[in-house]
């Protein structure tokens, strides 16, 4: 299995061209599923513009895909027009898919390139019931520090070094690949 497979799926970066993606898979949140990632009840109508957003400011989405459609994301997210010392993390995943590491392997992800942003402190907008996203905070204990309730993580500030940038870099290029195998795949199914 490789470093971006897990479960038969792929994880890289959505482009912003794959919004209507990120929307089917907010889409196909329970309402529990969306009331925890949210914070509050949302309608379809609330997701589908919030959808529209997905790469205002600059925001990284990573993505689980599996035969060409979104299953999870984790979003982050910028305060300001640029990168810095604070940004905003969030996590969705798919019911049937939930409870099988996707979203420990997302958070990772995403504190990596926080960390090669310059970012210190990851805000986590999370309910305070919510137990698994505690404990897959928990699993990332070493860089990050918790204050339970609304806010549940604070990223033990560390300077990027070359390797972890390298390594964001090296799976962009996988990235690319898998993206561009995700189009092909779906031109072909269309045109059969
Ligand atoms: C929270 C969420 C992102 C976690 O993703 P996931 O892929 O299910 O998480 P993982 O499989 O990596 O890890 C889940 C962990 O929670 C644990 N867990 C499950 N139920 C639990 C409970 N009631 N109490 C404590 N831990 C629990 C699991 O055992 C697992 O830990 P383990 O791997 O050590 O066994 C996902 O469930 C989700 O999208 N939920 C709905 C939206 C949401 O809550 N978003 C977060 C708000 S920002």
């Amino acid at each position: 299995m490789s470093e971006h497979q897990i479960s038969g799926g792929t994880i890289r970066k959505l482009w912003s061209s794959e919004t209507q993606k990120f929307r089917d898979h907010l889409l196909r949140l329970d309402k529990n599923s969306r009331r925890m990632r949210f914070a509050h009840a949302v309608s379809d109508s609330f997701i589908d513009d919030y959808a529209s957003r997905m790469s205002d400011m600059g925001a990284i989405v990573y993505a689980y895909l599996e035969d060409g459609e979104v299953r999870a994301v984790a979003e982050l997210r910028k305060l300001s027009d640029l990168w810095g010392e604070e940004a905003e993390a969030a996590f969705s995943v798919e019911p049937g898919y939930q409870e099988q590491g996707i979203g420990t392997d997302l958070m990772g992800r995403v504190i990596r390139a926080a960390r090669n942003r310059g970012v210190h402190s990851l805000y986590m907008s999370c309910l305070s019931e919510n137990r698994k996203m505690q404990a897959i905070a928990r699993k990332h204990e070493a860089a990050l520090r918790f204050e339970y309730g609304e806010v549940i993580g604070e990223i033990v500030p560390v300077t990027p070094d070359y390797f972890s940038i390298l390594v964001e870099a090296m799976e962009d290029r996988v990235g690319y690949l898998l993206a561009v195998l995700d189009v092909r795949r779906e031109r072909q199914r269309k045109a059969a």
